[in-house]
């Protein structure tokens, strides 16, 4: 991906670390959140189709996205700039990604509809105050079916598939099917 070189606002917060909400530097992800939010509202009013649909993601992931890519409106996303998208990756409509701590999708995913992504936990004891960031990265062919839900600093496998509903809270082999809540093992599927 052609990430623009001055987007350096979260260099500062490891994708991995935590922040407290009065830290200086989590300044700059409140203003992420406000800019990714009025250009979800403008994409999400929008056909995919209308002339200025793809100027306005690549606006909001700041950097090009390929021909290939389709991401249906509505689509939300809190902090445009932390997320990565490769080629041939559908993200069907209705999808919630709160990528903060960074979300990282590769080539020739498929993402069904009403599927939410979160990066960021509030700390168990201090939540209003302090959160911790975890990188989410769906592996190549993937394909997460409608309605899954997956949660901070979790690794969906090559080829694997994330069934409808289910919750994912850690790593997804390659190569399998995954399925409930929390989300096990159902089956193995040839690479
Ligand atoms: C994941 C999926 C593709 C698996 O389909 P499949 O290979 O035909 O799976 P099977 O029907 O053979 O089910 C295998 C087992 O997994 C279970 N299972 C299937 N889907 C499940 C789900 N969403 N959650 C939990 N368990 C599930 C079945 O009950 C079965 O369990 P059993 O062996 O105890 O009887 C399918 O269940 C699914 O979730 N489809 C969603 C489709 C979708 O998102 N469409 C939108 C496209 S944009």
């Amino acid at each position: 991906m052609n990430k623009q070189p001055d987007i350096c606002m979260f260099d500062m917060i490891d994708a991995t670390g935590s922040g407290y909400k009065n830290d200086p530097r989590m300044r700059n992800v409140e203003a992420e959140m406000i800019r990714s939010h009025e250009l979800c509202l403008k994409i999400s009013s929008k056909k995919p189709t209308d002339p200025d649909y793809k100027s306005l993601l690549e606006e909001l992931f700041r950097c090009e996205i390929d021909d290939s890519v389709a991401i249906v409106s509505p689509f939300y996303c809190d902090c445009g700039c932390r997320m990565t998208i490769g080629k041939n990756v559908t993200i069907n409509k209705g999808a919630t990604i709160l990528s903060p701590g960074r979300v990282v999708i590769e080539d020739n995913v498929l993402i069904g509809p009403e599927v939410k992504i979160a990066t960021v936990d509030h700390d168990l004891y201090d939540r209003h105050n302090l959160f911790h960031f975890g990188k989410v990265t769906i592996k190549e062919n993937a394909w997460i079916c409608i309605g899954a839900i997956i949660c901070p600093d979790v690794t969906i496998g090559r080829n694997a598939v994330v069934a409808a509903g289910a919750v994912v809270t850690k790593d997804v082999p390659d190569d399998v099917v995954v399925g409930g809540n929390p989300a096990r093992i159902i089956k193995k599927i040839s690479p």
